[in-house]
C-alpha cells in the first residue's frame, strides 16, 4: 500500500520550502523504502531550491541521509528490512564503459527509483540527487543503500553521503594523500574540514588551513589542520610556501569553487604536486592562467566529484574508523533540527554559522 509521510518540498524557484504530504509508492523491482531516521542538509539543497541545478520543480529535497530499510521490491538481495543504511547517490551500473573498465567510481549511468513519489494530487516530485530524505520515507533504488554497522549515530553517519564524503575522498582517493604529505585547504565548511580529516586518516604530516573565518580554521584545528591562515591577514600562498620549506604543499584541495582561490591553490602547490578542486564553480566563472605555469609546473590538476567515492568500499570502512574514535563525524554535526526547520538551516548555512544542521526524525 502506498503511504502517506511528511516532506520538504520546493515548489518554485526561490520560495521557502514547505513541509508537505507526499505519496510514497511500495518498491517495485530494485527498489528500497527506507525509513529516514537522519538527513543534513547541503548546498545542493539550497541550489535545487534556487533553480541552480534544474528546473523540475517540484522538488523532494534532502540526500545526506541514514535509516533503515522498511521494505524492498523484488530482486533486492543486497540489503533486507531491518537493514541500517547510509544512502548514496554513486548507485554504480555495473554495465557503463567506466564500470566495464574496473572504474565503477566514474559509472555514468548509476541507478535511482524508477518509480516517482508525488504530492497528494498526483503531481511528480523530483528527488535531490535522486534521493529525497527530507522526508519521513523515501524511495530509492537498492544500490542507493549502502548498508554499515547500526552502532553508529544517524545524524552523523548520514552526513557521509555527500558532503564529508566528498572532503575525505578528495584527500584520500583523488588527491591520494599518503604519509608524510604536506597538503594545503582553500575553504573550511564541511567539505573543506572533511578533507582536513582525510588528510589526518591518511598520515599526512603537515595540514594547513585556509579560510577567512577565524571560527572556521578553529573548527579545521580540532579536524586535524597543524597550521592555520586566515587569507583576508595573510597572503595564503606566500605563508603556504614558507610553512613548507619554501615548497609549497604537494596536495591542495580547493574546497570552495572561486576562481581567485583556484589560482591560490594552484600556486601554493610544490612543482609535480596535486591541485585538487572539490568546491563547486558556477557556470559563469572562468579561470585564467598563464600557460607556460600550467606546464612548467608538472603535476595533476584534478577535480573531485563525491570524492571519487564508491559506497561500497568506502562508508563501511569510514563507519568502522568512526566507532574506533579515529574519525570525528559527531564534529559536523553543529545543530540537530527538526522538518520544519529546514528552511532555517538555509539561512544559517548562507551566514556560515553552522558546518551541518541535521534534520532528525
Ligand atoms: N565535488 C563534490 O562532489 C561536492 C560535494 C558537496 C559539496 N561540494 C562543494 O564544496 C564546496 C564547499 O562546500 P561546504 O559545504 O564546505 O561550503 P561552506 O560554504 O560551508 O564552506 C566554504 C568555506 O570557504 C570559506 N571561504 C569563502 N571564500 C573564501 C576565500 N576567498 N578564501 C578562503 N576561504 C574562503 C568560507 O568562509 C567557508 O568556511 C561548495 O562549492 C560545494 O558545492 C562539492
Ligand atoms: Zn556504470
Ligand atoms: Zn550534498
Amino acid at each position: 500500500m502506498p503511504q502517506q509521510v511528511r516532506g520538504v518540498v520546493a515548489r518554485s524557484q526561490g520560495a521557502p520550502v514547505t513541509v508537505e504530504t507526499i505519496i510514497v509508492p511500495d518498491p517495485g523491482p530494485g527498489e528500497a523504502v527506507v525509513a529516514v531516521q537522519a538527513c543534513g542538509v547541503c548546498h545542493t539543497d539550497l541550489h535545487y531550491r534556487e533553480g541552480g541545478i534544474n528546473d523540475e520543480f517540484p522538488f523532494l529535497l534532502g540526500h545526506e541521509a541514514a535509516g533503515i530499510v522498511e521494505s524492498v521490491g523484488e530482486g533486492v538481495t543486497d540489503v533486507a528490512p531491518g537493514d541500517f543504511v547510509i544512502l548514496n547517490w554513486r548507485a554504480v551500473c555495473g554495465e557503463c564503459r567506466a564500470c566495464l573498465r574496473g572504474r565503477p567510481q566514474y559509472c555514468f549511468a548509476t541507478h535511482n527509483a524508477t518509480q516517482r513519489m508525488t504530492l497528494l494530487d498526483g503531481t511528480e516530485l523530483s528527488p535531490a540527487l535522486g534521493i529525497g530524505a527530507f522526508a519521513d520515507k523515501t524511495l530509492v533504488a537498492a544500490g542507493q543503500c549502502t548498508k554499515v554497522d547500526r552502532a553508529a549515530r544517524p545524524a552523523a553517519a548520514g552526513l557521509l553521503g555527500c558532503g564529508v564524503m566528498a572532503g575525505i575522498g578528495a584527500a584520500v582517493n583523488t588527491g591520494n594523500v599518503g604519509r608524510g604529505d604536506s597538503v594545503a585547504v582553500f575553504g573550511c565548511g564541511g567539505v573543506g574540514d572533511a578533507a582536513i580529516a582525510g588528510a589526518r586518516l591518511a598520515g599526512a604530516s603537515k595540514i594547513i588551513a585556509v579560510d577567512v573565518d577565524d571560527t572556521k580554521l578553529d573548527w579545521a584545528r580540532g579536524f586535524g589542520a597543524t597550521h592555520t591562515v586566515n587569507a583576508t591577514r595573510e597572503d595564503a600562498v606566500e605563508r603556504i610556501r614558507e610553512l613548507t620549506d619554501g615548497n609549497g604543499a604537494d596536495v591542495v584541495i580547493e574546497a570552495i569553487g572561486l576562481p581567485e582561490t583556484y589560482r591560490q591553490a594552484f600556486y601554493a602547490r610544490d612543482l609535480a604536486g596535486t591541485v585538487v578542486l572539490v568546491g563547486v564553480p558556477r557556470p559563469d566563472m572562468t579561470i585564467e592562467l598563464p600557460f607556460l605555469d600550467v606546464f612548467g609546473r608538472g603535476g595533476a590538476l584534478k577535480s573531485s566529484w563525491y570524492g571519487d567515492c564508491l559506497p561500497s568500499r568506502d562508508f563501511p570502512m569510514l563507519i568502522d574508523l568512526y566507532l574506533q574514535g579515529r574519525l570525528d563525524l559527531d564534529g559536523f554535526v553543529s545543530e540537530t533540527i527538526d522538518l520544519h526547520g529546514v528552511e532555517d538551516a538555509f539561512h544559517k548555512m548562507e551566514s556560515g554559522a553552522v558546518l551541518r544542521s541535521v534534520v532528525e526524525f
